[in-house]
């Protein structure tokens, strides 16, 4: 059996034909028709207003948080469970980060630890839809109503998810993404914005474009970025915007492989599957629930060594020493015995079995 790694992208003539389109138009930076195509086939997708993309998810955090004005001892609220890059953006502007505990079954940030979290200084919150499950957004965007917070959804592993069909990205003041080569869908790195506030988005469109005054060229009054995606990158994400709703079956169908081989055995919880939320399943998630940290870390040793590649759930944001902020025993306890399994397009049937029947032996 050839190495089956964690993740893979689905790169298909398509995606080879307009990106060898945008090649050869010359327009290989960030002017190009790809870049507005995408942005314009994305708000539909995603039912938005706007669309702006940016060179990858990070910085769209970034860029948001900036166009809000979030500033230095504003504190945002983001899950204790997430990768870095949501609270490294907040740090970035000198803001604060704190962090709440998650809900055990969605592993998304729990509303109850939003209520406790939040004080008179909060700005804004950061819900994450995890591994492809969307964040309780009902609940997240009352409690910011009721406080006068923004809310801007982490939606970079998440493309496609939906709360009673109404897609993640359109759920909150504004959305982002990663199009990072590991995520539902690439643009090799990348990253896109969504909001339907049009004061917002021309804000954004203006610092991402180095904060140029749109009545004097090269004149500036802010401190502006320069987080712009190429038509290049744009030219595979059309592609793959065009192949999304294929992309998205299969992860469904890999996982109903998944369930079928391990759901009925004793010791393992597999993704959560929430009535009226689509989950897109960016990852497989596998909890090891009767094993040690160091157990688990040596099943993914073993994996590794019968190549099957798989990858340790997030550490708490809390362990990290940037951060010290408040414990979160949820997140604790789920982030020390949870793995990831390979999935992505091109994965076999027959390799799933072989993955699952490795993992119970083992177990
Ligand atoms: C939850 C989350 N937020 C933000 C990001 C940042 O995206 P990028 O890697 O494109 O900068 C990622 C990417 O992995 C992510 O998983």
């Amino acid at each position: 059996m050839n190495f089956i790694p964690i993740s893979q992208p689905s790169i298909t003539q398509k995606e080879i034909d307009y990106v060898t389109d945008a090649v050869k138009s010359g327009w290989v930076s960030s002017l190009g028709e790809y870049v507005e195509k995408f942005e314009k086939m994305f708000s539909e997708y995603c039912d938005t207003k706007y669309s702006l993309t940016t060179s990858n998810g990070t910085v769209a955090l970034h860029l948001t948080l900036a166009a809000l004005g979030i500033k230095q001892e504003d504190e945002v609220i983001v899950p204790n469970f997430t990768f870095i890059a949501t609270a490294n953006s907040v740090k970035y502007l000198g803001g604060k980060v704190i962090t709440a505990d998650i809900d055990e079954e969605t592993y998304c940030i729990s509303p109850k630890a939003i209520e406790k979290a939040i004080t008179s200084k909060t700005k804004a919150i950061i819900p994450v839809h995890l591994y492809g499950h969307p964040a309780n957004m009902a609940e997240i965007n009352k409690i910011a109503k009721e406080n006068n917070v923004f809310v801007i959804e982490d939606a970079a592993e998440a493309h496609g998810a939906d709360i009673n069909g109404k897609k993640v990205g359109g759920l909150g003041d504004a959305g982002i993404f990663s199009l990072y080569g590991n995520k539902i869908i690439t643009s090799g790195e990348g990253g896109i914005i969504t909001t339907n506030n049009h004061a917002l988005y021309e804000k954004m469109k203006y610092l991402r474009d180095q904060a140029m005054s749109l009545e004097k060229r090269y004149w500036h009054t802010e401190i502006g970025f320069n987080y712009r995606m190429t038509n290049l990158q744009a030219a595979l994400a059309v592609a793959q915007l065009e192949r999304i709703d294929e992309m998205l079956d299969k992860r469904i169908e890999i996982f109903s492989w998944y369930h079928k081989y391990l759901n009925n055995i004793n010791g393992i919880k597999l993704n959560p599957k929430s009535e009226n939320y689509k989950n897109v399943y960016w990852m497989i998630c596998v909890e090891l629930l009767n094993l040690s940290e160091i157990e688990r870390d040596n099943i993914m040793v073993t994996l590794n060594d019968k190549h099957i590649d798989s990858r340790p759930y997030f550490y708490p944001i809390s362990e990290m020493p940037m951060y010290t902020t408040v414990n979160a025993p949820v997140t604790k306890l789920i982030s020390e015995r949870g793995i990831n399994l390979p999935c992505y397009f091109d994965i076999t049937k027959e390799q799933v079995v072989y993955i699952c029947k490795e993992l119970k032996k083992l177990l």
